[in-house]
């Protein structure tokens, strides 16, 4: 699904709408250039999850987390995971449960990871076109994809 969006709002309310859909144990994995967006849709995606819009980039704390009425979201940046090690270093395994949302930014440094997982992903790419406008390309990958069964047992 490819989505433009023309300010910063409506991609706020791009992610609230998908927030709202989400029920838990879903794994969104962005990719996108600094500046692209995925900090300001991620705060969309916390209102949507009835988390409010207090969402700040998470570049020094490695994960922010927002917490409510039984969900949770925890929104990664894994710019400087570089491997399987760093990657567990930072939790990300126990963040993971039936109530929770996982929002990773750079999600490339940790596609194989991801593969492996065998969770429903979200892929979220944004790449900005002008100063204010950005086309936003949404894919859902859900566990056992072809593609992922193709790497279990
Ligand atoms: N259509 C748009 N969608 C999202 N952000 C936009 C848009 N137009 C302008 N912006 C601006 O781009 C910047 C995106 O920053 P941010 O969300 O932190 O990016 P990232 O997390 O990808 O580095 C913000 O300053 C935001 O106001
Ligand atoms: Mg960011």
């Amino acid at each position: 699904m490819k989505i433009v969006t023309r300010s910063a709002e409506q991609t706020i309310a791009l992610g609230e709408k998908l927030g709202a859909l989400l029920g838990g144990g879903e794994i969104i994995a962005y990719t996108g250039d600094l500046g692209a967006g995925k900090t300001t849709m991620t705060r969309g995606i916390s209102i949507g999850m009835g988390l409010g819009d207090e969402v700040t980039s998470p570049t020094f704390a490695l994960v922010n987390e927002y917490h409510g009425a039984g969900k949770s979201l925890y929104h990664f940046d894994m710019y400087r995971i570089t491997s399987s090690e760093d990657l567990e270093t930072t939790g990300f395994y126990d963040y993971m449960d039936g109530n929770s949302v996982i929002a990773a930014e750079w999600s490339e440094n940790i596609a194989e990871a991801l593969e492996t997982l065998g969770q429903d992903i979200l892929q979220i790419d944004i790449k900005r076109v002008d100063d204010d406008t950005r086309e936003i390309n949404i894919s859902w990958k859900m566990k056992g994809d072809e593609g992922l069964e193709t790497l279990g047992d």
